[in-house]
């Protein structure tokens, strides 16, 4: 099967539990505690089946998602499904393992809000992609598309950068896009889009956590229809910086009502960079050719890989700069070689057309050499843009899982 990209995240908090009799299912369900996609999932195996899944729920809560193999497949199995989703709390999801290969039961089990049927033994990289896009979209993480940028250090144009792959999301692929900092009074994107603050970081992880919309509305500078920003920034310097887990809840408040959300890491601390690295789906590491970044950005990406578990997907290194200090900087050819990688793109040293821009105040997408940047970022973004919901479609509709789906609430 192929990995899909958007369940390579850190999945969100839930339980699973498996009825299970095949051996190979239930050591493939065990392993899962080793996918570090399922740190906050806890997963449990049962020796059981249907009727042990009813007895349970009989007594204690359902989690999210039930997992039940079964032998027989005909009506006395629905019926006892009828009987389980009686038991189980409204959102409980339910996958069924059968013995065979089965179109029909396969349309009447989905029919009835079972949110699929997979044939036993099952391998763990199929139960690990079905439990993770399951939660995923029963979770409301939804199918919004994550993109972090990280300097290697500080001042190397994380946030430059970060301007240019917002505006490649919106004004090359037509994407509805929320560009977030986390620099909370060091932030410069209201000097790179010409806007007043609204507010502070502290005020907008507040109202994300009290759910209070007028407030993060006011606290949103629509640029243009597709390009919204955080327009954060009012603090003092000095102030405290907002913590990673409140940063976090924010984040998922913008994920839930935008396609792709881009976020800025550059001026915030350690732990909430981790924090929403392990959530991304695409993380764009920039560097400068100079030596000391460069290594520093080796470093980065080696720690990156350890957080995903050691896959290298979706990093993509930008050197940034290139030719500010020709002659004493890295060589193009030889950054491979120091990184053990090649690079993604180089985006060239060009200070008259930076500093042009923010003097006006107007973004890169308005200046010939600003769009040939965003250009060269395109192809970066296309495996995980690849299939989004653009504006003027629905957003995807939440399961209301076993107990709604019988119930015919779908
Ligand atoms: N390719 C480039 N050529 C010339 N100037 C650039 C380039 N990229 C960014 N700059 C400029 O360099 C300065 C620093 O960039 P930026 O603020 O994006 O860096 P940063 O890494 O986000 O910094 P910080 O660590 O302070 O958040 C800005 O004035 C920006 O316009
Ligand atoms: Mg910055």
């Amino acid at each position: 099967m192929t990995e899909a990209t958007h369940t390579q995240i850190l999945l969100p908090t839930a339980g699973v539990d498996l009825f299970l009799k095949d051996g190979a299912t239930s050591e493939a369900a065990k392993a899962l505690s080793e996918d570090w996609r399922f740190a906050r999932v806890n997963v449990s195996v049962h020796d059981g089946d249907v009727e042990t899944a009813i007895n349970m729920y009989g007594q204690s809560a359902s989690p999210t998602l039930v997992i039940i193999e079964t032998n027989t497949t005909d009506e006395s199995f629905i019926e006892r499904l009828g009987a389980l989703a009686g038991n189980c709390a409204e959102g409980t999801n339910a996958i069924i393992i059968g013995p065979v290969n089965d179109v029909n039961l396969y349309r009447s089990l989905t029919s009835m809000g079972v949110q699929d049927y997979l044939v036993k033994p099952v391998a763990q990289d199929v139960l690990g992609e079905v439990i993770a896009s399951t939660l995923i979209e029963n979770l409301g993480t939804t199918d919004s598309r994550l993109i972090s940028v990280i300097g290697a250090k500080g001042g190397v144009g994380t946030s430059a950068i970060a301007q240019a792959v917002a505006l490649a999301c919106t004004e090359k692929r037509k994407q509805k896009t929320f560009l977030m900092d986390a620099a909370g009074g060091w932030s410069s994107l209201s000097v790179s889009f010409a806007f007043e603050p609204g507010g502070s970081q502290n005020e907008a992880v507040r109202a994300a956590a009290m759910a209070d919309e007028d407030t993060l509305s006011r606290m949103i500078n629509k640029k243009t229809e597709r390009l919204h920003i955080l327009a954060t920034g009012a603090e003092p310097l000095l102030d405290a910086t907002v913590q990673a887990q409140q940063y976090e809840a924010l984040l998922d408040s913008m994920m839930a009502a935008y396609p792709v959300v881009v976020a800025d890491l550059s001026s915030s601390v350690p732990s909430l960079k981790r924090t929403v690295l392990n959530k991304t789906h695409k993380t764009f590491v920039v560097t400068t050719p100079a030596l000391s970044s460069l290594r520093s950005a080796r470093t980065l990406i080696s720690e990156i890989k350890t957080l995903h578990g050691g896959a290298d997907s979706g990093i993509e290194l930008v050197v940034n700069m290139q030719g500010f200090a020709a002659g004493r900087e890295v060589p193009r050819g030889d950054i491979s070689t120091a990184m053990d990688r090649e690079a993604s793109v180089f985006v060239p040293f060009n200070s008259g057309m930076f500093i042009g821009l923010e003097a006006d105040g107007r973004p890169m997408s308005e200046d010939k050499a600003g769009m040939e940047i965003i250009d060269s970022l395109v192809p970066l973004i296309s495996d995980i843009i690849e299939g989004q919901s653009g504006e003027e479609e629905e957003p995807v509709k939440k399961s209301g899982g076993l107990l709604g789906g019988l119930l015919g609430k779908k």
